[in-house]
């Protein structure tokens, strides 16, 4: 580790990305909120898996489930029994620590090294990641419920409900984002294992058939990792790579992940791809006494049909998205950091600056200018604090592809420099022409 992921949660802080989650209180570990930018850094992810997963497809509809679920609910996808970790106990210190994680063992075992404690650990349990919660008046009728440890099940207890509602044709997909949650026995790496984290997920259901299902999940797998790649990720910073059996899920008959070579960890699961069979719906149909088939009109059939799973943790993408873009380099001999974000992801797009703060007729044009634009381009910044050099060095560092400065030659023709953040180019061109050149960057 050359110290990046500090570098970045403190820019991520600095900048007004991603917070501890409550500070003022001390917070709770594997717990962030997001701030002014990191918001919009995180929508603009969310709507890209929006766009590419769903309302570009003919075949793919959304949807948005509840949080809350009844407690039967994950005895039937086999949550309650199988979403385990296995953990150790400190003997010292009683603290507990995933018994398949070496690092966080190791960790462990160093701080104790350094006060001379005689380290050891008790026999591994299992221990379940769902997060409860008590829902009722009062203590008596109160029933436990789960907050969901995965989206999906949203998803297919709603199967029957998108058939009767939508009358899709096999194969077909429902795509949803929403929040997780996950007891993680030791939260670590800023947002890479959180307690509280969102994820963006397709369920693709198809006839029974090894060779289709074969077939669609090679799709499937290809479509996550293009889609990654848009992202703005460098093609050797990923890779797919396959579970073996004892690693997979108890859903999965095949598993695929892909995975980012993180400047913190080495390579690490960004999303997973699983071939979940027909486990879920066959369950649900059991665990509920209701029918969720599918009936095929032209083959006079009735089967239970099998899902390929693609799920991305959005979190996760912000993370690995703020390590691949986060660059330290030299720029008119002065050290500068940036991020080097796609343009379509960054959370500001263009900043408009007027070159000096006490001249109105300057102050007056830039707001003109970014009003103009801000209608094309809502996320936009203006900024008219400290030295021009200063505000290139703050955009840069949140990751603005262009910055507009209005001088006093713009009073005289009417054009702007617009700033490149990666080369520090500048160029003048006329302020009719910035809102078609932008839209075509874009
Ligand atoms: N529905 C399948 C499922 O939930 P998973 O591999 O457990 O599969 C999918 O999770 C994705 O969710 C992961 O690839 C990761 O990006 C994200 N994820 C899982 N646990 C997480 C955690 N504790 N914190 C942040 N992201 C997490």
């Amino acid at each position: 580790m050359d110290g990046k992921l500090e570098k970045i949660t403190s820019l991520a802080k600095r900048r007004g990305f991603i917070f501890p989650g409550s500070e003022i209180y001390g917070g709770l570990s594997g717990i962030y909120d997001y701030g002014p930018l990191g918001v919009e850094l995180r929508h603009n992810i969310k709507q890209y898996f929006w766009d590419k997963f769903i309302a570009e497809r003919e075949d793919v509809y959304g949807m948005s489930a509840a949080i809350l679920m009844p407690t039967r609910v994950w005895e039937a996808s086999g949550h309650t029994e199988l979403f385990t970790d296995p953990l150790v106990e400190c003997k010292i210190c009683h603290e507990r620590v995933r018994a398949d994680q070496p690092e966080a063992i190791a960790d462990h075992e160093s701080a104790h090294k350094k006060d001379k404690g005689k380290m050891e650990w008790s026999e591994p349990k299992v221990f379940n990641l769902l997060v409860g919660t008590k829902l009722g008046a009062s203590e008596k009728t109160a029933s436990q419920v789960y907050l969901r440890g995965e989206i999906t099940q949203g998803v297919h207890v709603n199967f029957k409900n998108i058939l009767d509602s939508m009358h899709p044709k096999l194969p077909f997909g429902i795509g949803q984002i929403g929040k997780a949650f996950r007891n993680e026995i030791t939260p670590r790496d800023f947002l890479f294992r959180q307690r509280e984290f969102e994820q963006m997920e397709l369920q693709y259901y198809l006839k029974p058939d090894e060779k289709t299902g074969k077939e669609t999940f090679e799709y499937w797998k290809n479509f996550a990792l293009d889609w990654y790649l848009g992202l703005g990720f460098k093609k050797e910073s990923l890779r797919l790579r396959q579970h073996a059996e004892n690693e997979r899920a108890h859903y999965a008959k095949d598993a695929w992940d892909i995975e980012y070579n993180t400047p913190f960890a080495g390579w690490k699961e960004a999303w997973g791809i699983h071939h979940r069979g027909d486990w879920d719906l066959r369950r649900h149909s059991e665990y509920s006494g209701q029918d969720i088939s599918y009936y095929d009109d032209e083959t006079k059939e009735r089967f239970i049909p099998w899902d390929i799973e693609c799920s991305g943790g959005v979190d996760r993408a912000v993370l690995f998205v703020l390590s691949e873009a986060y660059t330290e380099d030299e720029m008119g001999g002065e050290a500068r950091i940036y991020l080097k974000l796609a343009s379509k992801i960054a959370p500001v797009k263009v900043a408009v600056f007027p070159l000096l703060k006490n001249k109105p007729e300057l102050v007056a044009k830039a707001r003109e200018v970014y009003s103009a634009l801000k209608k094309e381009i809502p996320q936009m910044m203006f900024d008219d604090n400290g030295n021009i050099g200063k505000r290139y060095r703050r955009q840069d560092e949140i990751g603005t592809p262009w910055c507009v400065t209005i001088d006093f030659q713009t009073l005289e023709d009417s054009t702007v420099t617009v700033r490149d953040r990666d080369s520090g180019k500048q160029e003048r061109k006329n302020i009719a022409e910035i809102g078609e050149y932008f839209e075509s960057m874009l």
